[in-house]
């Protein structure tokens, strides 16, 4: 096992009821700001909730963050943020507008352009508190320190990590997913599946806590995933994978483990090319970077093929057949795995190697060997 410092300083109230605990966790006098999306929030009941948790409270909202949060819609919403001399965030939705809102608690306390923060990596020494009301269980989000925003004029999909950026608290009440479209569970779905594959689907450094957990997490995500589209109104079932999706990616089982990321990195910019949502950008990718890079990763595929998929055999046939596994998980689910499935010719993979090259993503993978001469055979087997 590598060596490793490890801290979460986010609180999780997990359950039914629990977003009345935001007025446990944001000061009385504090000046909030709630920001969300599209307007889910206010159909399914959880702004109502929230409205009740902050009685009596000074606040403003901010909606209309867009899934692949918008840097220059970002840019209104730190204009009210300014003017109203807002000091605490509260996101409620998914990982887009808790992204969104993450980049705003840095920006508000940035004296520079924002876009620096992103572009550049410049980060100011202080940021906004934030709380996350999470109604989309995916990212991870509510409980890290990453973003990922997007300008649209230049098609930059730009991720950042700040220990600043980790939420205060995280409310997560399977109910509130109820209401999530099927598009939107499978996302959420596959995306924490991927999450726990970049961490552990790599080579082996004597790591059997994080192996473990990992698998875990997957099993139960095989296990738990497809029911969302056969009962989608069990709740049992809702708070399983809010659960799964938040330990996939809160840091824990990244600990002390190399790390690949690359699926991620080449997804990002097949979302900010051609819009296509960020779990399946995933599901196109993964499984073709698991066989152009199939030697480094042999020994973990073999392992993850006997220990999740219950696969017999040698390690060259079982680690194939994990793949095929994958595969057809990701199917089952009606998530795509190839570009053609989700619209996309391979005509456009010249320009999808081209921005990963210009955004400096040249050198990725748990070995650093990715290039872009490699993304580009991913990309292709992926067509
Ligand atoms: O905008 P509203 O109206 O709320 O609708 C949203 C949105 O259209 C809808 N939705 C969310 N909760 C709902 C609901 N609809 C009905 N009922 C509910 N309970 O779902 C749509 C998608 O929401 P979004 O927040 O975009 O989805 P997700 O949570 O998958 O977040 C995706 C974003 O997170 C980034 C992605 O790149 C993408 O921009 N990621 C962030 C990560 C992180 N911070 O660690 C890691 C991830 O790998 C990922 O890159
Ligand atoms: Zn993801």
């Amino acid at each position: 096992m590598q060596d490793f410092t490890y801290q979460n300083p986010t609180r999780v109230h997990f359950g039914a009821g629990q977003i009345a605990k935001v007025r446990d966790e944001i000061p009385a006098d504090a000046r909030v700001l709630v920001t969300y999306g599209g307007g889910s929030i206010k159909k399914n009941g959880v702004m109502d909730q929230v409205e009740a948790a902050l009685e009596g409270y000074q606040w403003w909202s901010f909606g209309g963050i867009e899934p692949n949060p918008s840097y220059h819609t970002l840019l209104e919403a730190l204009e009210v943020i300014k003017r109203e001399k807002v000091d605490y965030l509260l996101a409620v939705g998914g990982g887009s507008v808790a992204d969104g809102s993450k980049f705003l608690a840095l920006a508000a306390c940035h004296a520079g352009d924002p876009w620096e923060i992103l572009a550049e990596g410049k980060h100011p020494e202080t940021a906004l508190p934030l709380g996350v009301v999470l109604t989309l269980p995916a990212t991870g989000s509510e409980s890290n320190g990453n973003a990922v925003v997007t300008n649209y004029e230049t098609h930059d999909k730009l991720p950042m990590f700040s220990e600043l950026a980790y939420p205060r608290f995280a409310v997560l009440d399977p109910a509130t997913t109820l209401t999530l479209p099927e598009r939107q569970s499978v996302n959420g779905v596959v995306d924490a599946f991927v999450h726990v594959s970049e961490q552990y689907l790599t080579y082996p450094v004597n790591a059997p806590v994080q192996d473990r957990f990992s698998e875990g997490l997957l099993l139960t995500l095989i296990e738990e995933g497809p029911k969302v589209l056969s009962q989608p109104d069990d709740l049992a079932v809702r708070a399983n994978i809010m659960w799964a999706a938040n330990l996939g990616l809160n840091g824990l089982i990244g600990r002390g483990v190399p790390q690949d990321w690359a699926t991620h990195m080449i997804g990002h910019e097949i979302t900010a090319l051609h819009g296509v949502d960020h779990g399946r950008t995933l599901t196109i990718v993964m499984p073709a970077l698991w066989e152009e890079m199939f030697e480094a990763k042999r020994a973990k595929l073999a392992q993850y093929g006997r220990r999740v998929w219950g696969l017999d055999g040698d390690d060259e046939s079982v680690a194939r057949a994990a793949i095929d596994k994958t595969r057809e998980f990701f199917t089952r689910m009606g998530a795509p795995v190839s570009l053609s499935e989700a619209g996309i010719g391979a005509d456009s993979i010249d320009q999808l190697v081209d921005n990963l090259a210009r955004h400096g993503f040249t050198a990725i993978g748990e070995h650093g060997d990715i290039t872009p001469d490699v993304a580009r055979r991913i990309l292709t087997r992926a067509a």
